[in-house]
């Protein structure tokens, strides 16, 4: 049985990053808001770990350059997106499921004049709304943990990539450790389904025509990370609270502090060396890819 997106919609509809949120800051700066360059926002618009350099590394791996044509699946308000299209001048695809981090991707792209390179279009990432071969990269952060059916995306990814054409993604990775409960409690709160192993991801590209998969952990990484990103949202405190109430305030802090519990603990990501588990870098090859055909695709992932 299909599981229901509802949830997913209502998480990222209360979340403490939005493009309120965004224009806000941006107005408490000083900014003129009808005069913005992408790099006004980018203190702002990146809903992963790790900031741009995450996103520079995941774009490396996929093989970006000024003549791709990207898809980000799951892409938010695109924050990674206008940094693609201006880093390497690609034009970038987005796709995110919620109707207001949709519109305000685009709007916010629009205002910092890369909405000629920047596309976002309101679609679930399981039925992607595209041709075949329409992309020579796929892209995506920190989005795949809450999709459910990750064969059927992964092999979306592969229907509408050209052939040699990378994927490269982040992602939580659950390790052994991670208890029923507790993979429980992050379903509930933080609409986070399906979680995979490296393994299990492994198998999930093999099976959707993806070769040559790569992985790298991240986990140690992303301890220090994600603490700082939750005394970022404690910085944004009096922002959310106006916004969404002192209680989703409330309820938001005590759940990211759960998942960084969770990571600090080895259960989500591990430190060990011998097993790839929170981060991985997966390179694949689509089955078919022949020698004349472009580089080996790559999935990044990583917990
Ligand atoms: C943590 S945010 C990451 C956003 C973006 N990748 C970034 O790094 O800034 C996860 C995003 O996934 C989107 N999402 C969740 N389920 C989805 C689905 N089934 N299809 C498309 N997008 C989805 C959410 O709406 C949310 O914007």
């Amino acid at each position: 049985m299909s599981r229901p997106l509802a949830p997913v919609v209502a998480f990222y509809s209360r979340h403490p990053i939005s493009e309120g949120q965004i224009v806000d800051a941006l107005r408490r700066q000083g900014k003129d808001l009808e005069r913005l360059a992408p790099e006004d926002l980018y203190d702002f618009d990146q809903d992963h770990y790790g900031g741009l350099e995450a996103v520079e590394a995941l774009g490396q791996r996929a093989g970006i350059d000024a003549s791709s044509h990207v898809l980000d699946v799951c892409a938010g308000l695109a924050g990674p997106a206008r940094f693609m299209a201006r880093r390497w001048g690609a034009r970038v695809t987005g796709v995110d499921l919620n109707p207001d981090r949709a519109a305000g991707a685009r709007r916010l792209s629009a205002a910092v004049g890369l909405g000629g390179l920047v596309r976002v279009v309101r679609a679930d990432a399981q039925t992607l709304p595209f041709r075949a071969h329409a992309f020579t990269a796929v892209v995506s952060q920190e989005g795949l943990l809450h999709v459910p059916d990750k064969a059927t995306t992964l092999a979306e990814c592969r229907r509408v990539l050209l052939p040699g054409g990378r994927i490269a993604f982040s992602d939580w990775i659950a390790t052994a450790r991670l208890g029923d409960g507790e993979r429980r409690r992050l379903g509930e709160w933080m609409a986070a389904v399906t979680l995979q192993s490296i393994q299990g991801y492994k198998a999930l590209l093999a099976g959707a025509g993806f070769l040559a998969v790569g992985a790298e952990d991240l986990s140690r990484e992303w301890i220090a990370i994600l603490r700082k990103r939750l005394e970022m949202f404690r910085g944004l405190r009096a922002d959310t609270v106006a916004r969404l109430g002192q209680a989703r305030y409330d309820e938001y802090d005590q759940l990211y502090a759960f998942f960084v519990g969770l990571v600090e603990a080895g259960k989500l990501g591990s430190r060990s060396r011998s097993f790839l588990t929170s981060a991985g870098s997966l390179t694949f090859t689509p089955v078919g890819t022949t020698r004349s055909e472009p580089p080996l695709p790559v999935t990044w992932a990583r917990s």
